[in-house]
């Protein structure tokens, strides 16, 4: 007792912290290297910080990571298709897509939000938070979260391009997307119709 408060009143510092150095230089090397694959295969689609501003595209700033990490590890094994991503993703490893996943969570949502019609925006806010009793459309609240924010189980949805958020829609509905456990969204996206699909992409594309 007595040799250990000397121990730590004296000059030195303990040893202990020693320990942690490996550690916490693997964790900015492991930093390090998803910034660099960043740069070199991603920016130049999903835009700086992941704030992509082509329709087509999805923005990644600020998404869950665990949908990120599922959704690369569904575009390797070809469970999720994009012709356009296949060459950039042969250039990653299984261990770098927590590392990518994580720098795309933490970055901050910008660029601007378009108003959308209002009417669309009006309906499709409605049908977000209410769903559709008469078709039996669930509220995508429920699981999406309250303003599309999302949680660690599903993706965040607020602030996503409009023309995106619609074709993956559309692909649920034509199966043409199957990546959805327990075909949650091709149930969802069968029971809807067009316009409520257009009015939902937009009301979803306004958000912060
Ligand atoms: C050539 C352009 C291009 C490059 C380069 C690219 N992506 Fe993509 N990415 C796309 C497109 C287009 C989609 C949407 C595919 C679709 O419509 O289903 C997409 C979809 C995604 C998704 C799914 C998003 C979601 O919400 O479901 C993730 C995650 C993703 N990309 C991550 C990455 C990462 C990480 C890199 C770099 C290693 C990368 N992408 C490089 C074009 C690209
Ligand atoms: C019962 C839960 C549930 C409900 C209700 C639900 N979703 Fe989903 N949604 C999910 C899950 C889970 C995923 C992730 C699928 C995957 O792993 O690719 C998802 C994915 C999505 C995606 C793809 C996101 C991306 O970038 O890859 C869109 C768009 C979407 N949902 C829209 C909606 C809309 C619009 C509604 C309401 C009409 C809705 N969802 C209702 C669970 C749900």
């Amino acid at each position: 007792m007595l040799l250990r408060t000397s121990r730590q009143r004296g000059p030195f510092p303990r040893w202990d912290f020693l320990f942690a150095l490996p550690l916490l230089a693997a964790c900015s090397l492991a930093q390090a290297d998803a910034t660099e694959l960043v740069t070199r295969l991603c920016v130049s689609c999903h835009g700086e910080g992941g704030n992509s501003s082509a329709p087509a595209i999805p923005r990644l700033a600020g998404q869950q990571a665990d949908h990120i990490a599922k959704q690369l590890e569904d575009f390797i094994s070809g469970k999720r298709e994009n012709a356009a991503m296949a060459p950039f993703l042969a250039q990653i490893q299984a261990a770098d897509i927590t590392g990518l996943a994580t720098y795309y969570a933490e970055q901050t949502p910008s660029g601007p939000r378009p108003r959308g019609n209002k009417k669309a925006v009006a309906a499709g806010k409605r049908l977000y938070e209410d769903g559709n009793t008469r078709t039996d459309v669930p509220a995508c609240f429920g699981c999406h979260q309250p303003e599309g924010a999302g949680n660690h189980r599903y993706p965040r949805l607020a602030g996503q391009h409009a023309a995106y958020t619609l074709a993956q829609m559309k692909q649920f509905k034509a199966g043409t997307r199957s990546n959805d456990k327990a075909r949650i969204m091709r149930a969802v996206a069968a029971r809807m119709s067009e316009a409520e699909m257009v009015a939902v992409s937009e009301y979803l594309a306004t958000l912060p």
